[in-house]
């Protein structure tokens, strides 16, 4: 199998893919996880700390009005590729932050005593938890929408808690990060809103292979993180929509997000400063930002071409393997091959693959509720990006064949 994506032409903008793993040529297949970054985006955080570095919103000096620029571009430039407004962003550390502040701030507000929050089995623990601290708060309940034999959600279940009176929020991943389903996020978010139903996407998986314009997907809020989407690690993105972030309560108190201060109470910054207490990482922004510079350049639907097809080779070579297994099976999923095998335990094959320089990952990838429903403890897991190449497929298939026959 052969894919016509420039992949060589890429991975030479990824500094690390040059490098080896115990020896090997590393084989990068752990992109769920995190992605590697290109030269342009480590350049710019050594450029920020070399010509720029000073805090933002409070220097009169030149330097902290660069830095004040850069920041704020960064925000614009963000909010242009998801056709939003550059005051619907927040800056946040990732996903897990971005979840927790609308659990918080928007949850305790909207929620009461018998209302419902619909989550689906398929979520991270990072859309899981905080619910369920909301939950405890508020009274509201949490009910659960399973997931089908080949990975897809039950969507007569999802549409049928819509239409329950005490729905009020349904928070739900785009794309699986251990099944690697897309969820057809257009027709549920068209449900929810016919109910009233508030709608909190997980876009940790999305982000970084698609280019998703927010304002026709119409969702109330989009959480990701910057380390997944080829930029720095410690940044990420919070977008809600105005009229909600606008009549959202703060989440963090500190400097940067009020307006005045007295012992007699405090007013507070519009969003999305309201939201961003303290001095913020402005150096990771701009990288952030850089990332999606990056992205632009690059022609993202015949990557995840190119990613299909690393996934459908590693797929028809692990298959001809006794005993396994690959959890979920839709026929439009993400380069994300999660899988067992018959009498393997998934540490031991890892611990193998990563001996013949291959990164994968193995566990029950934040999602244990998703294991107890799989059956298993733990799976192993190959996520591809875009610079995998189809040289690294045929490794993993190999390396696990040669694993299988080391661990039986
Ligand atoms: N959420 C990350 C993963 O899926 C860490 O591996």
């Amino acid at each position: 199998m052969s894919s016509p994506f420039p992949v060589e032409k890429i991975r030479a903008d990824f500094p690390i893919l040059k490098g080896n793993n115990r020896g090997k040529p590393l084989a990068y297949l752990d992109n769920a996880a995190s992605s590697q970054k290109p030269k342009c985006v480590i350049d710019s955080l050594s450029n920020f700390y070399e010509n720029t570095n000073s805090n933002v919103h409070r220097g009169t000096y030149e330097l902290a009005e660069k830095a004040e620029n850069e920041y704020t571009q960064a925000r614009s430039l963000i909010a242009n590729w998801f056709s939003v407004n550059p005051e619907e962003l927040v800056f946040v550390r990732g996903t897990t932050e971005a979840l927790n502040l609308v659990a918080n701030s928007f949850g305790q507000s909207i929620l009461n005593q018998g209302d419902s929050i619909i989550l689906t089995e398929m979520e991270h623990h990072a859309n899981i938890v905080p619910w369920q601290l909301t939950a405890e708060r508020t009274g509201a309940r949490i009910l659960t929408t399973p997931v089908l034999p080949d990975g897809s959600l039950d969507l007569d279940v999802l549409y049928s808690h819509l239409q329950e009176p005490r729905s009020k929020i349904l928070s739900l991943c785009h794309v699986s990060n251990t099944l690697g389903t897309t969820n057809p996020l257009p027709s549920i978010i068209k449900e929810a809103k016919e109910h009233g139903v508030k709608v909190v996407i997980d876009g940790a998986q999305s982000a970084p292979h698609y280019r998703i314009d927010l304002r026709s997907l119409d969702c109330d809020f989009f959480a990701f993180s910057g380390h997944k989407t080829f930029g720095p690690m410690g940044i990420g993105i919070l977008y809600g929509k105005s009229e909600h972030l606008h009549n959202m309560a703060p989440w963090q108190g500190g400097g940067d997000m009020i307006e005045e201060v007295s012992f007699d109470g405090s007013s507070f910054a519009p969003p999305p400063q309201r939201f961003e207490a303290g001095t913020p990482n402005v150096a990771d922004a701009i990288g952030l930002a850089e990332a999606f510079r990056y992205l632009s350049e690059i022609d993202l639907p015949s990557a995840s071409l190119h990613e299909g097809l690393l996934l459908e080779n590693a797929r028809a070579g692990l298959q001809s393997i006794e005993g396994f297994i690959e959890h979920g099976t839709t026929s439009d999923k993400a380069a994300v091959l999660s899988f067992s095998i018959d009498g393997i335990h998934p540490h031991d094959l890892a611990t193998l693959l990563d001996g013949e320089g291959i990164a994968t990952r193995t566990g029950h990838h934040c999602c244990q509720p998703l294991m107890k429903k799989l059956g298993v403890e733990a799976t192993a897991r190959a996520s591809f990006a875009m610079y995998n190449t189809m040289d690294e497929s045929e490794r993993l298939v190999s390396a696990v064949r040669k694993a299988v026959s080391v661990l039986r």
